[in-house]
């Protein structure tokens, strides 16, 4: 296994071989030396499948694991210690301010254009342009990319080692930030095969998955949310500490080659193939095309499925292919005449903000939302938008009536900004939304928790309350139950067939034939549906039963620590935090809610009605695998990987994807890789699938 394809990533100072050690410290012995620049070989290889191709081969914990070990090597031989080994990427010291830094090059923009006919014209002012440099009739490639909407950065390797990174800024100066680019996964700290010098462009972004994570994250602990993910991007990447940038996970696109000492290219594509083949994250997406009305088709295309991508991009950039071509048309100010961007439309509007309104969530909390006069925002008519909590509220001084900036970003919903400019300065403004002092679905007297952004409705019966669990407990993530989405929830409520969880197993079929949307074997299908989700293991359970603090992986965790309900019942809050991921004050949530007596209630009823309350397989220290660590490579005739992960889990091994001195099986299928090699040189016993049918029957 070779990290980028290239010579191996040991690059160990070769003085320390020869003796020469600095501060006259002991030298480390050659096995440290080996182990480290295999870990780190390893560690960027599984760095790169997981952040640059987007398909890891090993889990968190496994890659941790490495980590450690090469922690532990280097902080006990701090000789061994690189520049560009992966155990820099966090826990670098804070800057005191971000240092000015020239570009090698200025880094230029982007001329617009927004109609088919802007961008034909563009073209024909280069074959001018080309005309009077004496180059008639020019045959133009096009390379058509997304625009990414983030923050574009510069990388500078010397010698294959990640130097400095600094923002764009005015083009001819940005900011140093190497500190925080550092902590970006998807950025190669090193080049194998690298030249002396070569400075790799980019946009640095945060996905829109993340962004409204780390929105919700935000508004929930009292703090300012992020207009949109360019915005947070570049918060990002100018914090002062690379501790708070490494909490947020930022990635790159890596768009071009700059200055660069020992290269050389014919053409913008093959700069972008040198890219990938020397482990930048270079998006798929990106064609090659001979005519204008291909590029043009292929930017509609773009605009097509921008609301389908998982990363803003406000446009799209169409580049000359060949760098002869672009050295000969030059600049005109700042704008290449080479590129041009075909810009979108733009994702922000004006409107007026009829009311707030509020729902109510899984634990009681009151959560605004806006009702827009209808307004279209990118070609999407927006009625709704999200007001994440009332402090929120108050810190963008959103009042009803009034009109106001929304964005809509991609797939996400879409949120109220900020008041419209003009508004903020008038006098007569309304006052600001306050929450309901009764819940607006039970009309109980609703109470503000000192330690919470949300109003909250107390009571537990509250229909709206109950539905939201209940939509939770049936969803993708928890017992993902087909056929049951929110209408139906809402629907088995309203009829008093569903109260609780438990009742979702006790539907019948004559129940259910003659509702909205439910025939005989649409009823049919749903009882088997719910039937089948008894088979969800306990980690899935402990998830869908709505517990505060609990999520999808703290509930697989739970469940592989207890492996039993009745074992995390009897926990102390001391116990529940020895879980991975599971700090004490989360702990001593967790052990509350279970000592509640409705929410025993709840398991007892579920556990009756036979869902999995303990985790199935053997543990960890007991079965034909116990403490074993196998690793596959080539495809096995008859498992797929999956299945033979879950024997050998289920057996009280453990997979990992790597292969070390510590691995006790290496199990080859069809055209095994390298591991096969590896194993075979470290002496680690090789098996067939046969020999692991063997071993897993004990
Ligand atoms: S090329 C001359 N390619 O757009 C080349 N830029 O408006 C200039 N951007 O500052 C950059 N995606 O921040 C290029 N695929 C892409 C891009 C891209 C986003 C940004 C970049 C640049 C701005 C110019």
């Amino acid at each position: 296994m070779s990290a980028a394809g290239g010579k191996p990533i040991s690059r160990a100072p070769e003085s320390v071989e020869g003796g020469d050690s600095k501060d006259g410290a002991a030298e480390p012995p050659r096995e440290a030396l080996e182990r480290a620049g295999e870990l780190r070989e390893v560690l960027d290889y599984h760095a790169r499948r997981y952040y640059v191709l987007d398909d890891p081969e090993i889990g968190d914990e496994e890659y941790d694991r490495l980590l450690d070990e090469l922690r532990e090597l280097e902080s006990r031989h701090p000789q061994l210690l690189t520049d560009d080994s992966p155990s820099r990427r966090v826990g670098g010291a804070p800057v005191d301010r971000l240092e000015k830094v020239e570009h090698l090059e200025p880094m230029l923009s982007l001329g617009n254009v927004r109609t088919e006919a802007e961008l034909r014209a563009w073209v024909e002012r280069m074959r001018n342009h080309l005309a009077r440099e004496g180059i008639a009739e020019p045959r133009f490639t096009f390379v058509v990319e997304p625009k990414i909407d983030g923050l574009a950065i510069s990388l500078v390797y010397r010698d294959g080692v990640l130097e400095r990174g600094a923002t764009r800024g005015d083009g001819q100066i940005g900011e140093d930030v190497t500190h925080n680019l550092r902590t970006i996964g998807a950025i190669p700290l090193h080049v194998s095969d690298a030249p002396p010098l070569v400075e790799v462009r980019g946009e640095v972004y945060m996905s829109l998955a993340d962004f409204t994570a780390l929105n919700e994250r935000r508004a929930e602990a009292g703090e300012s949310t992020f207009m949109n993910p360019r915005n947070s991007a570049a918060g990002t990447i100018r914090q002062l500490d690379p501790a708070d940038a490494a909490k947020r996970p930022l990635s790159i696109w890596c768009y071009q080659v700059g200055v660069a000492d020992g290269l050389s290219f014919k053409s913008h594509s093959q700069a972008l193939e040198w890219l990938r083949e020397h482990g930048f994250r270079v998006n798929s997406g990106i064609q090659l095309l001979g005519s204008e009305d291909e590029v043009i088709s292929q930017c509609l295309e773009w605009e097509r499925r921008r609301g389908a991508l998982d990363f803003e991009i406000d446009g799209v950039v169409v580049k000359v292919d060949d760098l002869e071509l672009q050295r000969r048309l030059g600049a005109v100010g700042r704008d290449p005449r080479w590129a041009v961007a075909w810009k979108f439309p733009p994702t922000t509007a004006l409107t007026t903000l009829e009311k707030v309104m509020w729902n109510v969530g899984k634990f009681g909390d009151l959560r605004p939302y806006a009702v827009l006069e209808p307004v279209s925002v990118g070609g999407v008519t927006i009625r709704l938008a999200t007001l994440h909590n009332e402090e929120d509220i108050v810190r963008k001084d959103i009042r009803a009536g009034e009109e106001v900036i929304v964005v809509r970003a991609g797939d996400v919903i879409p949120q109220v900004v900020s008041p419209a400019p003009h508004v903020v300065e008038r006098e007569d403004r309304p006052p600001p939304p306050a929450p309901p002092a009764r819940c607006p679905y039970c009309h109980t007297e609703t109470f503000k928790p000192v330690d919470s952004v949300f109003t909250k409705c107390p009571n537990r019966d509250c229909p709206a309350r109950s539905w939201q669990l209940l939509k939770h407990f049936v969803s993708r993530g928890a017992m993902d139950i087909e056929g049951l989405g929110e209408r139906q929830v809402a629907m088995l409520q309203e009829r008093g067939l569903v109260t609780t969880a438990g009742d979702f197993y006790r539907l019948g079929e004559e129940q259910l034939v003659g509702l909205e949307g439910f025939g005989e074997i649409s009823a049919r299908n749903l009882l088997a549906a719910i039937e089948a989700s008894k088979e969800r293991p306990f980690g899935r359970v402990l998830f869908a039963l709505g517990i505060e603090e609990v999520g999808e992986v703290t509930g697989r965790n739970l469940a592989q620590r207890f492996r039993d309900i009745d074992a995390l019942l009897t926990a102390t809050p001391e116990r529940i935090s020895e879980t991975p991921g599971v700090g004490e004050k989360m702990a001593e949530a967790i052990a509350g809610q279970l000592a509640d007596e409705r929410m025993q209630r709840l398991i007892e009823d579920l556990r009756g009605l036979g869902l999995r309350f303990h985790e199935e397989g053997a543990p960890p220290s007991e079965g034909p695998l116990a403490g074993k660590t196998l690793v596959l490579t080539g495809s096995l005739p008859e498992w797929s990987r999956e299945a033979a992960t879950e024997r050998v889990t289920a057996a009280g091994g453990r997979v990992v994807g790597s292969v070390s001195k510590k691995t006790d099986y290496v199990v080859a299928g069809e055209s095994p890789g390298s591991k096969l090699a590896k194993a075979e040189r470290l002496g680690v016993p090789v098996l067939d699938e046969a020999g692991l049918r063997a071993l897993l029957s004990g």
